[in-house]
């Protein structure tokens, strides 16, 4: 049976935290220049259709790393940007490659690929999840603090897919996550009713952060809702992460953010390039992370 990664709960607390522990692992061979060749020979194909930096050199270096090799695929210059079906992408490209990332807007367009490919097909963001981002989040916990289980983490601002990943994985490896988000932008209660008593919603950034050992943010306008800019601005307001709110949690508590970030919105610079950042760290696990996953997915095939 092909594994897939379309969703964080495709993968069971016991692989996640397996996972967490190869990428631990990886990053020592690849920091030692551990020559580590899992995946000699095979082809991951990464499909975009939004902007990428992290995600795209992360796959690519991660599966050179492994011993095989990255295509890079822009909806803008192949034929799924001139309509051509999903389904009929997903069955050509199986007959070629081991494995599909793909990042797009709708999460039904990940699940219709996985649906027709014969290969694994690995989520690399949509408009509803960004898994990938949390298992890189959770290795870098994982590393500085040990496991999550029982520790209470602190998501302020939009409510966006990277939330809806926190509020999975905070259920699914058995954390407290506090979000702090203003009316309208806070989650959807189909995923809050998954999640149960793993997540508290607040309006009050102040009640969310309060003693938090973790606290995390995004960009108000996630990338397809840049005509809601100046909207969202204004509704945010009073929802960065600045000293002051940060203050309000435990003391030594971890600042993560998935990147880009926008200095001055949802985050403040003495935050963000202060000592509690881990954010360049939290970047590089995307690496670790990812090619733990592609060595699961694509041996587990
Ligand atoms: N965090 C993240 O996914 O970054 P990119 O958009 O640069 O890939
Ligand atoms: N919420 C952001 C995450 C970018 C990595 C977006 O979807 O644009």
């Amino acid at each position: 049976m092909i594994s897939h990664f379309l969703v964080d709960t495709d993968l069971d607390a016991e692989t996640y935290r397996a996972l967490l522990l190869r990428a631990r692992e990886l990053k020592a061979l690849q920091k030692a220049g551990t020559p580590h060749r899992t995946l000699d020979g095979k082809v991951l194909a990464m499909i975009f259709e939004k902007s990428s930096t992290r995600t795209r050199v992360s796959f690519e270096t991660g599966i050179f790393q492994l011993g095989g090799t990255g295509l890079h695929l822009s909806t803008r210059d192949s034929q799924l940007g001139r309509g051509e079906p999903v389904a009929d992408t997903a069955r050509a490209l199986s007959e070629m490659v081991d494995c599909i990332m793909i990042r797009t807007f709708a999460q039904t367009s990940v699940e219709q690929l996985a649906e027709h490919a014969t290969v694994p097909v690995i989520n690399g963001l949509t408009d509803s999840y960004h898994p990938c981002q949390l298992l890189a989040d959770m290795q870098t916990w994982f590393d500085n603090r040990g496991d999550i289980s029982g520790a209470r983490a602190a998501w302020i601002g939009d409510a966006n897919n990277v939330c809806n990943s926190w509020m999975l994985v905070a259920k699914l490896l058995g954390f407290e996550l506090h979000i702090g988000c203003p009316p309208g932008f806070c989650p959807d209660d189909e995923i809050l009713a998954q999640c149960g008593s793993a997540v508290t919603v607040h309006q009050d950034p102040r009640a969310a952060i309060e003693n938090a050992d973790l606290v995390t943010t995004d960009v108000f306008s996630s990338m397809g809702q840049e005509d809601e800019a100046a909207q969202r601005l204004s509704a945010f307001r009073g929802y960065q992460v600045d000293t002051e709110l940060m203050n309000g949690a435990s003391g030594d508590a971890l600042f993560l953010h998935c990147l880009p970030a926008h200095r001055g919105e949802e985050v403040s610079a003495d935050v963000i390039d202060g000592p509690q950042s881990v954010v360049w760290e939290q970047a590089g696990n995307r690496l670790h992370a990812q090619k733990a996953l592609m060595e699961h997915l694509v041996r587990t095939f």
